[in-house]
């Protein structure tokens, strides 16, 4: 009897438990009612008395080691994410994700969704720019004082190559391929050389959009943007244009939203105006989509490119850009977890 025990012991150790199925012939072939182990207990009344003692012990160290296994397995089984358990594809997506998304991604997946609804598609291009992308061809004129030090982080004179200043390089890249008409958003991180304060930093987020066709006039333009203010601050929101400047647009205009925390009434987000500045906007000037090989007397187009930290500033109602980028988990906790 002790060797059939032995040799039970080893059969339980060198079975393979990886699925239900297996878990299950294992149960069956050693514990149920009719397996080998019970069938042992049957054999022990033969045992002469002298033995049974030992003998015993070993019968029930045996059984104790097959239904340790047995529940250790099960376990493993159960828990989908354990290491023990083998057919279970952990590279699949888990049903919670821990941790929350930060608000800039939170503002920029709500503008990047509600433009792809009116048919944008979003493109990106690289942070570190030359000259033609980010200047020239948006028809900055080569004395322009945004290309001077003072504004721009240069990584290589002549030829010049920097770090973007704004993400209308990526309507240049774009409009270069030739396909229109073209109808996108870039969002994407962009680099100033300015002081770090309260209200500006060095890096930040843009969204820029691009819409180019036959047609195209300030009134599409208009319209778009006064459905995303809707959309993204609420259907009571009022829009109103300001005549501005940027070389690459001609007329440029900045565009307000009423203050979405006041009403209008006039609070210290909006400075007691009632307004706040979002956007910059504008009818592609000519020049930028000849340069960029475009018919300028078939085609027209408008942009706009805003800052995701401004937006998200309105939006949450937060004093201090800094807090965007220091990862205080108390500041963090605060925004949605998907
Ligand atoms: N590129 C401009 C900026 O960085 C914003 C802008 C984009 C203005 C497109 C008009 C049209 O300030």
């Amino acid at each position: 009897m002790k060797t059939k025990i032995n040799q039970l012991l080893q059969e339980v150790d060198a079975f393979v438990i990886d699925s239900k199925e297996s878990l299950e012939q294992f149960r069956l072939h050693f514990l149920s009612k009719k397996g080998v182990i019970p069938v042992l207990f049957k054999d022990f009344k033969q045992v002469a008395p002298e033995d049974r003692k030992s003998m015993g012990m070993l019968l029930n160290e045996l059984k104790n080691h097959a239904q340790e296994k047995l529940k250790t397995a099960q376990e493993a089984l159960d828990t989908p994410d354990s290491k023990h358990s083998k057919g279970i594809d952990i590279t699949l997506p888990a049903d919670r994700f821990k941790g929350g998304r930060h608000p800039i991604s939170i503002v920029r997946r709500d503008i990047n969704s509600i433009f792809e609804r009116l048919g944008y598609v979003i493109s990106e291009g690289p942070e570190i720019e030359d000259d033609f992308h980010n200047f020239s061809a948006l028809n900055f004129p080569p004395e322009h004082p945004a290309r001077d030090m003072q504004d721009t982080f240069f990584l290589h004179k002549d030829p010049d190559v920097a770090l973007r200043t704004h993400t209308s390089s990526v309507q240049v890249r774009v409009m270069e391929q030739g396909k229109l008409p073209v109808r996108i958003i870039a969002p994407g991180r962009v680099f100033r050389n300015e002081a770090i304060s309260a209200r500006a930093h060095c890096i930040f987020h843009q969204i820029e959009g691009l819409y180019v066709d036959k047609d195209v006039s300030f009134a599409d333009l208009k319209q778009t943007l006064f459905y995303f203010a809707q959309e993204f601050f609420g259907p009571e929101t009022k829009i109103r244009f300001r005549p501005s400047y940027f070389p690459f647009t001609e007329t440029s205009a900045e565009m307000d939203v009423s203050c979405n925390i006041c009403g209008g009434e006039g609070c210290n987000i909006c400075k007691y105006s009632g307004w706040v500045e979002i956007l910059g906007c504008g009818m592609v000037d000519p020049n930028v989509l000849e340069a960029c090989g475009i018919d300028s007397n078939t085609y027209t187009g408008f942009a706009f490119g805003m800052g995701i930290e401004r937006i998200a500033l309105v939006k949450y109602q937060i004093n201090d850009l800094r807090l965007f980028f220091e990862n205080d988990l108390r500041f963090l906790e605060q925004f949605e977890s998907l």
